[in-house]
């Protein structure tokens, strides 16, 4: 029989159960997990209330909001009326209350430079950058694209716009002229700010120069800034082009931030939906700050003296909101790092913990997998001890990679939060706080306070503590997006039409028995196999499980008998494929979840292929299981990464 529309099996069985230690619970902020369930509760009667406290005590207001929630589904306006500015609650808030001589940012360059700029040192910067813009003509509610590597001016840059009410547009700095010029288009772009290059892995990238291509079909950007990064050779246009050491040297230090309207657009986000043109996820000012900011204190349990790195790119969501937005409203020293995690080798990432005396570390599965497959050997040589909390996002992070995390990284010592959250929800919606909330791994827990999910079926019904379904959430939330960059109807159609009144987030979700919820991949994933709906992470991570394998992706492929059959594709950590090992695998998930879930189809790859934020793309490896896409002999082992690179503008 099968279920209902939307519903799901689960055949996973995770028991581990990991609660902080008595001695980081005493510390923490929220220090129990009755502590969490009476804020939880209380936020969930009345969540308008519970935000509005918050704001008012959380962000400068330079004239107070007269109303704390407008909800016209699907438009929310929070805290309307009032007006106030994220530069300057992550900047001169802090130096007038006498914290500006605190660190805000350590960087490391990938040759090895460094810089520390001051909260004053660097409200200092974005006053110039910010007068820089004005002076190139740049106004409130004018979008600046910045496509610029990982280093603090990409911070400043953003904080500049933010200061004056323009609105950011980050292109991840590895995006072909082709995505960044169909951004500009769509966002009409006024400006765009760049670097000559960037390092990676001890090579220059042109980032002028794929700019330069861009700007041929960006009739809307009239001026370039660029940041003298590598010190390379750049085509020049008079007029358009300008160095950024000119222009800050020439700006005036004086530089007010401007009051804007809570709801002004703080930035727009291009983010790739799995079919289409990029959407522009379109940020407020007030509502993002404001989630931003506590999502990063109660999930990373800031504390004054922690030395805080988060690995992402600022190109990302989790850049924007837990590089630079939430960590610097905070008051943080925040670590930012410009370049790979293997140069110039494998333990780039432990060796900057070491020196740096990182506390709070927060990275993808990815990076985890890929540090899984390089060996242990990378990081036993370094002292980790510095480290006292670890955190996980942008996909599900299988159980197997979870322990080995815990172990290796956190030296079974450190809490690790797994944030489940989107580019669409502004910041992290369901995540253990660290000193209330017992972690199991492969699970993000529970909802935030003030986060309302639930688990539906297609006709909006939810389900029980057996099944998964549609991730949903009920409330609005400060932190949600407030459209799409110019296409309401999209919008619409993609959020909210299939689940009226509540946000349809697009994962699968699953809620057991204590109340915790476990990601189940994406709804457009799901693998149908004899009328039962199984879900791909729980496949995976049965294969992650075996010694043996780094890394697995599951998908369906079209089959006579059953539906669809269970595919799988594998990276080893080590070794050579063989025949053995192809039947051992298939038995082993076999026993691990049972024979619904076996895979029909097991092949070895070099690589999976990912998308440019490190996200296996199983649509992808769908066709190529279903045969669409010609991949020669695939009994043998592949390297997918061509494939992938045929795609390289899917995010
Ligand atoms: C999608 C959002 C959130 C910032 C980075 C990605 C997946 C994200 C988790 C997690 C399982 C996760 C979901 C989600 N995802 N975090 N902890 N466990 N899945 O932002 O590119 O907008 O992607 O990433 O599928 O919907 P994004």
């Amino acid at each position: 029989m099968s279920e209902p529309a939307g519903q799901l099996d689960t055949v996973m069985q995770e028991s581990r159960l990991f609660p902080p230690s008595a001695e980081f619970s005493a510390q923490s902020r929220i220090k129990s997990l009755s502590e969490y369930e009476a804020l939880w509760n209380k936020a969930a009667a009345d969540p308008s209330a519970f935000w509005e406290e918050l704001a008012k005590n959380e962000l400068h207001w330079f004239t107070p909001f007269t109303e704390t929630l407008r909800w016209n589904e699907p438009y929310a306006e929070w805290f309307v009326g009032g007006k106030t500015n994220a530069s300057y609650n992550c900047l001169d808030k802090h130096v007038a209350e006498g914290r500006g001589d605190q660190t805000a940012i350590i960087w490391e360059g990938e040759p090895g430079d460094q810089k520390k700029l001051t909260y004053a040192e660097l409200l200092a910067k974005v006053c110039k950058c910010a007068s820089a813009l004005k002076s190139l003509g740049i106004q409130q509610g004018d979008v600046v694209s910045i496509y610029m590597p990982m280093t603090p001016e990409l911070a400043i840059a953003m904080l500049a716009c933010a200061r004056i009410g323009a609105i950011h547009s980050v292109i991840f700095a590895g995006f072909s002229a082709e995505a960044i010029a169909e951004r500009n288009n769509d966002a009409k772009a006024k400006l765009i700010i760049t670097a000559d290059a960037s390092w990676r892995r001890g090579k220059a990238l042109p980032l002028k120069h794929t700019v330069d291509e861009a700007l041929k079909k960006s009739p809307t950007v009239k001026h370039c800034i660029v940041l003298d990064r590598v010190n390379e050779a750049v085509h020049w246009t008079p007029g358009r082009d300008h160095w950024w050491h000119d222009l800050m040297r020439q700006a005036s230090a004086e530089c007010p931030a401007t009051p804007l309207d809570s709801e002004a657009p703080l930035f727009i986000l291009y983010t790739s939906g799995s079919t289409g043109k990029p959407k522009g996820i379109k940020h407020s000012t007030a509502g993002y700050n404001l989630y931003a900011k506590k999502t990063f204190e109660w999930v990373f349990d800031h504390r004054a003296e922690d030395i805080y790195w988060c690995t992402a790119d600022c190109g990302w969501i989790t850049g924007h909101s837990y590089v630079v937005y939430g960590p610097l409203s905070a008051g943080a020293t925040v670590l930012m790092y410009e370049g790979a995690p293997n140069a110039p080798q494998e333990d780039r990432f432990w060796d900057i913990i070491e020196r740096h005396k990182v506390t709070v570390f927060y990275t993808a599965p990815t990076a985890i997998r890929a540090f899984i497959k390089w060996g242990d050997h990378h990081v036993t040589k370094h002292d980790l001890s510095s480290l006292r909390l670890l955190g996980s996002v942008g996909e599900g992070i299988n159980p197997e990679a979870w322990m080995w995390y815990h172990r290796l990284i956190g030296g079974e010592r450190c809490p690790i939060v797994d944030t489940w959250w989107q580019t669409e929800t502004g910041g992290i919606m369901m995540s253990p706080l660290p000193g209330a909330i017992a972690t199991k791994p492969g699970s993000c827990t529970k909802p935030l306070p003030g986060i309302i999910p639930q688990i539906v079926d297609a006709s909006g019904k939810e389900v029980d503590a057996h099944h998964g379904g549609w991730l949903v959430m009920a409330h609005p939330w400060p932190g949600m997006l407030r459209g799409i960059w110019g296409d309401d109807e999209r919008y619409r159609e993609v959020y909210w039409s299939k689940t009226p009144g509540k946000y349809l987030a697009g994962d699968n979700a699953r809620r057991d028995a204590d109340g915790y919820y476990w990601i189940m991949g994406r709804i457009d994933d799901v693998l149908n196999v004899s009328g039962h709906r199984l879900s791909t992470i729980e496949i995976e991570s049965a294969l992650v499980s075996h010694p043996a394998v780094a890394e697995a992706a599951a998908v369906g492929r079209p089959d006579d008998l059953k539906g669809e059959a269970v595919a799988v594709f594998v990276t080893l950590k080590s070794g050579q494929p063989n025949e053995a090992l192809r039947k051992e695998l298939v038995q082993h998930v076999r026993k691990q979840i049972g024979a619904l879930a076996q895979p029909d189809d097991v092949r070895f790859t070099g690589s999976l292929p990912k998308t440019r934020s490190g996200k296996i793309m199983r649509r992808l490896l769908r066709d190529i299981a279903a045969g669409k896409e010609s991949v020669g002999d695939t009994t043998t082992l592949e390297d997918y990464s061509v494939l992938a690179s045929l795609r390289q503008d899917e995010e």
